[in-house]
């Protein structure tokens, strides 16, 4: 009976730790290669696991980016953590979008689906993939006209680093959006609170801090880099990759 008792109890604290680091919170405490394996995984099967409403992105993340960046209309844009290519599609997707995205991860599967995509739908032209850490991004200070990381920001191995990257790399003037989770509960100390996200923005020197509500499990961050810049535009991309080593 004791054995049975025994076994019962382990199996129930292996089923708990499984859903806890692999489900849950998707690797982040098992390390970087964790998280990144995962997503090589389950690449494939991470558009239909996610099913993306498509109207409802447009709506809430192209167009409200349009309409901050105007009236640019060829931005610059680099997108933290692409996955398959959600942002960078959306935007090229905008008929008054002449813009360039760079969309970065650190998954070389979910690069290649987003690849896949991109030339699926002829927009070679207007999205850039590289395969590269968030933590270390490889271009000059002021580079981009918005700055974009949906669903990302905890599963990094230092969020905190990696929002200064994102700040270091937008232009004064410009918009960057973020996302954090609704429910820190099982990520107490990845997972960001408003109060946190606001105190770790403006620490940052961001102002026009905005939280928006969006999804079951993300709110959406908007701010503004202090000061002011001209436009980069999407005329600068070369020089802007040429930093790339
Ligand atoms: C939940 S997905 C979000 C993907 C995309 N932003 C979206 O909204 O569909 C998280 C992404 O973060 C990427 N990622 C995790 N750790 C990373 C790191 N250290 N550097 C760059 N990307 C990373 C994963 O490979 C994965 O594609």
């Amino acid at each position: 009976m004791m054995i049975i008792l025994a076994l019962v109890t382990l199996t129930l604290i292996a089923g708990f730790l499984y859903w806890w680091l692999i489900i849950e919170t998707e690797g982040v405490y098992l390390g970087r290669r964790v998280v990144v394996a995962l997503y090589d995984l389950v690449a494939p099967r991470y558009d239909r696991i996610k099913q993306f409403d498509e109207q409802a992105d447009l709506m809430l993340i192209s167009q409200p980016i349009m309409s901050r960046l105007q009236p640019l209309a060829d931005p610059l844009i680099l997108d933290v953590a692409t996955g398959t290519g959600r942002l960078p599609l959306l935007m090229a997707r905008n008929a008054s979008f002449q813009g360039h995205v760079i969309g970065l991860d650190a998954s070389g599967r979910m690069l290649k689906r987003a690849r896949q995509k991109v030339a699926a739908e002829h927009f070679v032209d207007f999205i850039t993939l590289m395969r590269q850490d968030a933590g270390e991004l490889p271009f000059p200070n002021d580079s981009f006209d918005a700055v974009t990381c949906l669903e990302a920001l905890e599963f990094l191995p230092d969020p905190q680093a990696a929002l200064a990257e994102m700040v270091r790399v937008l232009r004064p003037g410009g918009t960057l959006l973020a996302t954090i989770r609704i429910d820190t509960r099982w990520m107490p100390d990845r997972a960001w609170s408003e109060g946190k996200m606001r105190r770790e923005l403006e620490a940052l020197a961001m102002c026009a801090i905005q939280f928006q509500i969006w999804q079951d499990d993300y709110t959406q961050v908007w701010a503004r880099k202090a000061g002011d810049s001209p436009a980069v535009g999407a005329g600068k991309l070369a020089e802007v990759l040429a930093s790339v080593s």
